[in-house]
């Protein structure tokens, strides 16, 4: 677990009126006048608020084709979770159509090719048409409303028409990271049951070009109900083009620019994103059409001050991560913003490839992660400084404890020692930012290194693992949750409801549980510390350790493995490995095992996953019972011997001595 002091340094902030707050609510009744504590207290203890709060953001926020009638249904308790009911609309029609009439000609995307000086405006009037023939080429094709699509694709404007397309026709889009390996990405696709796949010949990258299409080659050989193919072209090279494998743009061309937006319910399924939980295989997270898009518009105008028609939005996350779908797709484009499309990398061709897009492009907001941030602040702060960054606004972080050192060189080197921090804290299940300094617009300090604060109508409780009581004094710590439902949160795993409700909603019943662990100050602001489940977080990217070691277990030399995550300079945290071999293994094979262990990891799931470090070990700590304990690994990989504990409750004491000497002569 990653941990961070609490360091309550008030930093002298240009005061916000409270008028600042109360304008942002124009129209919302008499939550108009209510300033953020006054708010937040109002929906903390009054549901029929909070309903009401919810109803006014709800028509405010959307177009809707049919009304609806019902606000909300939820039970947390049973884990059911269903927003504007008897409501129709189309997300597609609401990120696009909407904004025809007054900002046809305004920019939407703007694509930052990886070589830079290369980029390309879409306005809405273009998205439109390029939504739209994808679309009618879908239909064409035999996809239906209710079908899902797997797309895995760069970043890059055809995976934003794809979505869109997919979102106007009522198709369920699964975006797949294109790092993941070809078993990954069919595990994904069997698992969603995609009939189509949509990809790209080639992906381009800090200079360097990526096969995705051969990648989808190899995992449709195991995906029988793949029927389609659709391959988008990037860099024109010649890929392999079997039966069931279409050109994109040229089909697309052909068909109409203009396809009727169906009217979905609001509960309809707009995505599935696969994400790591800390048991099996994966977990697809469903999100709804309408909750989806209210949590996410309010989120993005409110959590980063976001002015459609003068601001320029610049998440740098890849679209196939939550952060991507959110905040470079449906937040910005449903409020009828402008969003950053970056292909590249933070170090290409050099460390001040963001800094010198901010400038280029005129960026008023970054959002970007802590582990780039770390990498970049290695280098010299002339990489920010010859850059002028005077139309930059707010700086983002999201996906891991931003530690105090990032964030005092976000703030001096790139926000000018002025610009406010937005440290959000959220997950794939949540959709959208659920704590942020940023909700309170008003002049309230913000501190180094913390989230902070709950968004409107958000209720962050701290649990006792130990108990399963609520910790309701400050400061103190605990295992996060969420009493209160938002519109924004997933709603199932793809196929696995019960899974769902076991995973997050029976550990502290009616509460979400979000699998963190938190700590509030004694003002009641809030610092995450870290995972407190078997999910890793390395570069900002979640894993299950249980992935791994099935990775691992699959290859015919090993007997047992277990794997942990140990704080990492660069990349938060890291993966280590401890393998037991089989009896009769010869110790001369053991160099050309580490490598093909890696490979095992990389082919099955990423680059990413690849084990740090890999330790072949005659014994792992386990209870009487055989539960190993992880606790004890954790120390040994963070070389905190001292804080190791009892060990006496172990089958095998011995193990931990011999443990620490293989750890440290493998150092
Ligand atoms: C971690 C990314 C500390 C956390 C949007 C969470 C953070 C996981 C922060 C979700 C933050 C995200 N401070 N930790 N500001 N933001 N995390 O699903 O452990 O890829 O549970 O969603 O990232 O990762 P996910």
């Amino acid at each position: 677990m990653l941990r961070c002091p609490l360091q309550l340094v008030r930093l002298r902030l240009p005061v916000r009126q409270l008028s600042d707050l109360t304008t942002k609510f124009t129209g919302l009744g008499s939550f108009s006048n209510l300033n953020y504590d006054q708010l937040q207290s109002s929906l903390r203890t009054d549901s029929s608020q909070c309903e009401q709060f919810w109803k006014l953001i709800g028509e405010q926020q959307l177009n809707w084709m049919q009304p609806f009638h019902t606000v909300s249904d939820c039970d947390l308790k049973s884990a059911k979770i269903a927003w504007y009911l008897g409501g129709k609309l189309n997300a597609s029609a609401n990120c696009i159509d909407r904004h025809l009439a007054t900002r046809a000609d305004q920019t939407a995307l703007i694509w930052e090719q990886d070589e830079p000086g290369n980029q390309v405006y879409i306005t809405y009037k273009q998205l439109h048409a390029e939504v739209c023939r994808i679309a009618s080429l879908l239909l064409q094709s035999g996809l239906q409303a209710g079908d899902t699509a797997v797309l895995y694709m760069p970043t890059g404007p055809p995976v934003v028409y794809c979505m869109l397309a997919c979102a106007r026709i009522g198709v369920a889009h699964s975006v797949v990271f294109a790092g993941f390996s070809a078993e990954a990405l069919a595990a994904r696709i069997q698992d969603v049951g995609a009939k189509v796949v949509i990809t790209t010949d080639q992906a381009i990258r800090g200079g360097k070009t990526v096969e995705l299409k051969r990648t989808v080659d190899a995992a449709v050989k195991s995906c029988p109900m793949v029927e389609r193919v659709f391959v988008s072209t990037r860099t024109g090279a010649s890929v392999p083009m079997g039966s069931i494998d279409v050109p994109l743009e040229k089909n697309a061309a052909a068909c109409s620019a203009d396809c009727a937006a169906e009217p979905m319910d609001s509960e309809q399924p707009l995505f599935v994103l696969y994400t790591s939980g800390s048991t099996g295989k994966p977990k697809g997270l469903v999100h709804s059409t309408a909750g989806y898009l209210v949590y996410t518009s309010l989120t993005h105008q409110h959590v980063f001050d976001y002015r459609p028609g003068q601001d320029i939005f610049g998440c740098v996350a890849d679209v196939g991560w939550i952060t991507g779908h959110s905040y470079v797709v449906y937040g910005p484009l449903a409020n009828g913003g402008t969003t950053l499309l970056f292909e590249s990398t933070p170090a290409y061709p050099d460390v001040g490839r963001y800094w010198e897009t901010a400038e280029r492009l005129g960026l008023t907001h970054i959002y970007l992660s802590p582990t780039s941030l770390r990498m970049l602040l290695r280098y010299s702060t002339d990489f920010v400084t010859k850059y002028d960054l005077s139309r930059l606004r707010v700086l983002g972080c999201v996906g891991e404890p931003l530690n105090h050192e990032a964030w005092e060189w976000y703030h001096r080197w790139v926000g000018g020692g002025h610009r406010d921090i937005a440290d959000t804290w959220w997950q794939t299940e949540t959709g959208g930012v659920c704590i942020a300094p940023r909700p309170s617009a008003e002049g309230a300090p913000i501190l180094p290194a913390m989230p902070m604060r709950p968004f409107y109508g958000l209720e962050p409780v701290l649990m006792d693992p130990a108990t399963g009581a609520e910790v309701t004094e400050s400061p103190a710590e605990g295992h996060l949750c969420m009493r209160r439902p938002w519109p924004g949160m997933a709603r199932s795993i793809w196929g696995d409801h019960k899974r769902f409700a076991e995973t997050y909603y029976s550990q502290f019943p009616g509460l979400y549980f979000t699998g963190d662990g938190a700590s509030r100050d004694a003002q009641g602001f809030l610092h995450i510390t870290g995972r407190v489940d078997d999910v890793i977080n390395v570069t900002g990217h979640r894993l299950g350790t249980a992935e791994i070691e099935d990775a691992l277990d699959s290859h015919p030399a090993v007997s047992e493995t277990a794997v942990i995550g140990y704080p990492h300079k660069l990349k938060g945290e890291a993966v280590y490995a401890f393998v037991i071999l089989k009896d009769g293994v010869s110790i001369d094979r053991l160099g050309d095992l580490r490598r093909e262990l890696k490979r095992r990891v990389r082919d099955r799931i990423a680059a990413y996953a690849v084990p740090e470090k890999l330790l072949f070990t005659d014994g792992l700590p386990k209870t009487r019972s055989g539960k190993i304990m992880r606790r004890i690994l954790k120390r040994i990989a963070a070389e905190d011997y001292d804080s190791i504990g009892d060990i006496s409750t172990l089958a095998d004491p011995s193990v931990v001595e011999a443990l620490k000497q293989h750890h440290d002569l493998y150092q």
